[in-house]
């Protein structure tokens, strides 16, 4: 440790000691007895395409069905036919074979006061003033003309945001773009194309993406998303779901290899959340993988992330179909998650490392992370994961896999029984790392933050990879975002940290969500199409993350503050930081009164004169944070000055504090 340029109060722990009377809470960490390491994955985040997180979401592709594939080929269109015009439109296919289809074929008699098709986006486009927008369209003139385009971005209002035209269209397919920068702003703009000239003319992928994406990548991310995420430094990004990894069926599943490559090649099909919960149907939820496993690996690292594909092991949602691959068939599935390490991982000049560099990306990702299935469970999911870990390992054997124990346990069929039949299977396998999925009330995470202090260490080690406080029920519609459930989580965060030997990783579910487009809630950040904020659960996210520390101090709470009815609901762990020579202790008061605690660092020799301290706190446990006070519960920092490596705190009622102090062990 450097003592040069930092000042230090060397403290003699009898000096300046805080008065400790009866009944009060004692908070003690050991600053000389580091533990257990914290992996740079401990905290990360998991996107599946839910909700609208990818497509309406973090894909900025503002066009829904751009590319007339949807099996109602149509959905999302509708034709304009003005006073005076007359013309039709259909769906054509190409003559030969292809995974894009289809095309839109538009015969034109008279314009009149205009005609031609109108896109409406993922309800609505989110267009803003003085911003540029690349519209791009493949197209031919195949009878009469000469032909324009008029592109129009209109708004509520009479006057459209932004205009262009184009022209010049042949008998060959071509690609034709224009930017168009608008005028004003709104939420909920269309695309009109509005045809000039007589003849027909068809159109395919017709497209339009802000210029200001994530990285200003064309046809890349909505920027402000992407921040979000990269605001959290998650250790690692698990992707691409959740239960859209094994599709309704097998036909249904997510298969990376049609993800990659040119996005107008690359297959659509129906996303798995669409019509899967009555209460909130989403017929137009198609998955376009415009964010396919190129997209997500770049994004991976730009964030520093780790990524973490998971891929299908030959098992369909067994919450739908459970429609299985015979064993005798699973070879295909095995190929594909061996030519996935190597599209990840292998040599630019050769196989499907070299379709990596053709895309732009010649250096290898350095995948170390794969997860054999989702949520799968019983003996065909042990059957298929022997065979999947045999391949891998015998080839990889650096990779390490991550096996699942089914569901949430209070939500698929004998759940307790089947995890603890999953983890014998896993002791014996000696899987790497074993996947736990939580979906509960507020106060089962609050009762649960030493749920890993008596776990087995026998080998595996734990990856909590889905879990979220439900206010009312598993995926109830009127789940709501609130601060009891983001205080709850936090404590039960303390207790991962604290077993941090066992817990490597974790990550909340689901992670994004259009407010006029959800399927699922809770979800940890919410946006609409111009805009976007965190919840408290995220901020809870982000203080774990943003204060991760390097390595585990033991911590003793004594006399635990509690509710007025006796349970205990204050909660305590720490990290030591290397880096800052820091210790840093993250506290939870769960209960509604105020707590004045005693905290002490035993074991250091010095300690700063001074601590940062970060609170998160409403006296209210149904306060949310909304477009409208989207910082309503958020971090305000402090300072806090010492004496001695012994002192008294205030911590709010209903409140999560993390204090940062320099120390100095023995
Ligand atoms: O996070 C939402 C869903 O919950 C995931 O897709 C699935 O793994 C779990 O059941």
């Amino acid at each position: 440790m450097k003592t040069g340029s930092m000042i230090l109060a060397f403290c003699s722990l009898t000096l300046g000691l805080a008065t400790v009377s009866p009944g009060q809470t004692r908070i003690t960490v050991q600053v000389d007895q580091p533990g257990a390491a914290i992996r740079p994955t401990m905290w990360g985040v998991f996107f599946e395409d839910i909700n609208f997180g990818a497509d309406g979401g973090l894909y900025a592709e503002l066009v829904k069905n751009r590319s007339f594939e949807f099996p109602d080929n149509i959905m999302g269109w509708s034709r304009i036919l003005r006073s005076g015009s007359e013309g039709y439109i259909y769906i054509e296919r190409y003559p030969q074979e292809q995974t894009n289809a289809h095309f839109l074929r538009m015969k034109v008699g008279k314009t009149g006061q205009g005609f031609g098709v109108s896109n409406g986006g993922f309800r609505g486009m989110g267009i803003q003033e003085g911003k540029d927008y690349r519209f791009s369209v493949q197209a031919r003139l195949t009878e009469g003309g000469p032909m324009a385009l008029r592109i129009e971005l209109a708004g509520q209002g009479r006057r459209p945001l932004a205009e262009a035209k184009l022209e010049g269209f042949t008998s060959q397919w071509q690609k034709h773009t224009v930017v168009l920068r608008a005028g004003s702003t709104d939420a909920r703009a269309r695309l009109n194309l509005l045809v000039e000239g007589s003849g027909t003319l068809d159109l395919d992928m017709v497209s339009l993406f802000p210029v200001d994406t994530w990285k200003g990548r064309e046809g890349g991310l909505r920027a402000d998303l992407v921040q979000m995420l990269a605001d959290l430094k998650p250790g690692f990004l698990r992707f691409p779901g959740g239960c859209i990894v094994e599709g309704r069926t097998l036909d249904e599943r997510y298969q990376w290899k049609t993800t990659i490559g040119d996005p107008a090649d690359r297959k659509l099909i129906v996303n798995r959340w669409n019509t899967e919960f009555n209460h909130r149907l989403t017929p137009d939820y198609y998955q376009s993988f415009g964010v396919g496993f190129y997209e997500y690996f770049l994004l991976s690292k730009d964030l520093g992330a780790e990524p973490m594909p998971i891929i299908n092991c030959g098992m369909a949602c067994q919450f739908n179909t459970g429609e299985l691959a015979p064993m005798d068939e699973l070879d295909p599935y095995v190929q594909d998650a061996l030519d996935l390490i190597e599209f990840a991982n292998g040599p630019a000049d050769r196989g499907w490392g070299r379709r990596r560099a053709e895309m732009g990306h010649p250096e290898p990702f350095g995948l170390k992370l794969l997860g054999i299935g989702n949520e799968q469970w019983g003996p065909q999911y042990i059957e298929r994961y022997k065979v999947f870990a045999k391949a891998i390992k015998d080839k990889y054997p650096d990779v390490q896999l991550i096996a699942a124990t089914g569901s949430d346990a209070t939500i698929f069929p004998n759940g307790p029984q089947e995890i603890e039949y999953l983890w014998s299977q896993f002791r014996k396998l000696k899987a790497d790392i074993v996947d736990e999925h939580f979906y509960r009330r507020a106060d089962w995470f609050l009762d649960n933050a030493h749920l890993y202090d008596d776990y087995p260490r026998d080998g595996s080690e734990v990856f909590v990879g889905e879990y979220g406080a439900q206010s009312i029920g598993v995926a109830s519609p009127d789940n709501r975002n609130n601060w009891h459930t983001a205080l709850a989580e936090a404590a039960f965060m303390t207790g991962l940290e604290r077993n941090a030997d066992l817990v490597t990783m974790s990550c909340y579910a689901p992670l994004f969500c259009h407010v006029d487009g959800w399927q699922w809630r809770p979800d940890l950040i919410w946006f609409d199409n111009l805009r976007v904020f965190g919840t408290p659960n995220y901020y809870v996210q982000k203080l774990f993350s943003l204060n991760r520390g390097d390595r585990v101090l033991p911590v003793a709470v004594a006399e635990p503050a509690t509710t007025p009815d006796g349970k205990a609901r204050f909660y305590a762990s720490s990290v030591y930081d290397e880096t800052s020579n820091e210790m840093i202790l993250k506290v939870v008061n769960a209960t509604g009164e105020p707590v004045r605690a005693i905290i002490q660092t035993k074991g250091a020799k010095a300690v700063g004169l001074q601590a940062n301290v970060t609170v998160l706190a409403s006296d209210d446990l149904n306060d949310e944070n909304s477009f409208e006070a989207p910082r309503k519960i958020a971090p305000v920092e402090s300072r806090i000055p010492l004496r001695s490596g012994e002192f008294r705190h205030d911590f709010r009622p209903y409140s999560m504090t993390i204090v940062r102090l320099m120390c100095q062990s023995r």
